[in-house]
């Protein structure tokens, strides 16, 4: 028997406001972008008078660390080419783009003593060439790139790098946030230290489990924060923009139902990124207490005279708190967690938690990456269940091939991944943008050039770096277009165009 929706709905009046499904378009003001990095795309790494960043120095002094040996001093070559990436995202039809500023092209001595004026005009014209057509800057301060010379002053083991970061900041408000109106204050803080300064996975590979990782952590939280309340108090009132933090989090999948998973699963979730947010999101600030708990008690057990990572003390909690006006996510994947195991012999319980992923997920080319069903719908859930409804943009979101413009593998990936953030706006998780990850292959870290990202694709022997638009470029643009996905769609041709309006 069929029941009629309506009397269905003045009965269960509660639940039918919940369930009844929007349209399955994204809303028009939802804003879809492309991210970059400027390490990544821009080469030029000793332009005029550009210094040397921890990822020049890496690659210079030890290239046998980065897969094929390559670097980024010419990468993309966008600090000459930023015309034609401007051109490819009026292709896509893009309505903001997300890029990243190297602190070392604007201070190249890394202290604001001297501000560079060929860093500042390359910035200047890229932010007037994408604003000609409608495109809105989104701007990463920090995306792994520190100045050399700050490094050689211990980089974020430095508690100064507090004020450093902050003196940097204010050029780049001072500078661009007449026009630009979102900042990004830190990329990815968990991997900033846990892979460069607790392992060596990231430059500068100092290899200093927990006791690097964590002294970074609570400098970074802090330099974040202090640029915050300079944009907050000295540059919002004015320039009227906003300003955040974005983090990685990957999806975590209880694999029973149990109570010792579910706490499994929360201390992953600590330990690879709630440790980040909680001091600047949560109620009542400062690191999750489990964590804390857990650290303090390794420590005791390792001999050390005191705790790894104590907490904030109450005062800076009330200066970290509430210092973001949106949640910036990056996600890629996520794992099934399968139980926490305390062992005796590890320094620190992350390890001591099971995950797994499963075999029949797609495999990317990056080996870390598999296409985990549903995965940024859990993550952008998980984000709200912590924290309420904190405005979220998905500020990187992307997956990995070898060369060749016949990307099916990313065109599932990103109708997948929408069609997560359209599960998540239904209900009523306030996603307000999506910035896929990234515009173009680019320079991918110790990948070197081996994993391709870019909707364009770029043959990094060929003299011109061409950009040719691979198939899922034309996808992502049918979806921008029509604010909807459509599974048939499949394009004509792979000659791109600008469409009327941009
Ligand atoms: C992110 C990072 C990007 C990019 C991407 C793909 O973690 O922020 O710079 O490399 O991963 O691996």
């Amino acid at each position: 028997m069929k029941i009629p929706v309506l009397l269905l709905c003045s009965v269960v009046a509660v639940t039918c406001a919940v369930k009844v499904k929007r349209s399955r378009r994204f809303p028009k003001h939802f804003i879809f972008g492309t991210s970059t990095a400027a390490h990544q795309i821009e080469g030029a790494w000793d332009a005029d008078d550009k210094s040397e960043s921890i990822w020049d120095f890496l690659a210079h002094n030890n290239p046998g660390a980065i897969s094929d040996q390559s670097n980024g001093d010419i990468a993309c070559d966008s600090y000459h080419k930023y015309k034609r990436d401007v051109e490819m995202m009026r292709e896509l039809g893009i309505d903001s783009y997300r890029f990243s500023v190297a602190w070392s092209r604007i201070l190249p001595n890394g202290l604001a003593d001297r501000v560079s004026e060929a860093g500042i005009a390359y910035y200047n014209n890229v932010i007037d060439e994408v604003l000609k057509y409608n495109i809105q800057p989104m701007i990463t301060l920090y995306h792994w790139d520190l100045p050399q010379k700050l490094q050689d002053m211990g980089g974020f083991l430095n508690p100064l790098i507090v004020d450093w970061f902050a003196d940097y900041a204010r050029v780049v408000f001072d500078n661009f946030g007449d026009r630009v109106k979102t900042f990004i204050t830190f990329n990815e803080a968990a991997q900033v230290c846990h892979d460069g300064y607790g392992s060596v996975t990231k430059a500068p590979m100092l290899n200093i489990t927990d006791v690097g990782e964590f002294i970074c952590a609570k400098n970074l939280i802090l330099a974040h924060a202090k640029a915050y309340h300079l944009y907050n108090d000295e540059f919002k009132p004015v320039q009227g923009g906003s300003c955040g933090f974005a983090i990685a989090v990957g999806a975590a999948q209880p694999v029973t139902d149990s109570k010792e998973v579910h706490h499994a699963v929360e201390l992953f979730n600590q330990f690879q990124w709630a440790m980040y947010t909680d001091p600047i999101f949560s109620k009542d600030g400062g690191f999750p207490k489990e964590l804390l708990e857990l650290v303090a008690q390794k420590s005791a057990a390792q001999g050390y005279p005191r705790t790894k990572l104590s907490d904030f003390t109450e005062e800076e909690k009330a200066y970290i708190r509430g210092t973001s006006d949106f949640f910036g996510v990056n996600h890629y994947t996520g794992v099934i967690v399968t139980g926490w195991k305390p062992a005796a012999t590890s320094s620190m319980a992350y390890v001591e938690i099971g995950r797994t992923q499963d075999k029949d997920w797609p495999q990317a080319v990056s080996y870390w990456l598999r296409q985990m069903p549903k995965s940024l719908y859990i993550a952008l859930n998980v984000i709200q269940k912590r924290y309420g409804d904190v405005p979220i943009y998905v500020t990187e979101n992307g997956w990995s091939t070898r060369e060749g413009i016949e990307d099916d593998e990313r065109v599932d990936y990103y109708r997948d991944a929408l069609e997560d953030v359209l599960d998540a706006l239904d209900e009523g998780i306030d996603v307000r943008g999506y910035y896929a990850w990234s515009l173009m292959d680019n320079f991918e870290w110790l990948a070197g050039y081996t994993e391709r990202f870019g909707f364009y694709e770029i043959n990094f022997d060929d003299p011109e770096l061409t950009r040719i638009p691979r198939k899922s470029a034309f996808i992502y643009k049918q979806i921008i277009k029509t604010r909807e996905i459509d599974y048939d769609y499949q394009p004509e041709s792979y000659v791109m165009s600008i469409d009327a309006g941009h």
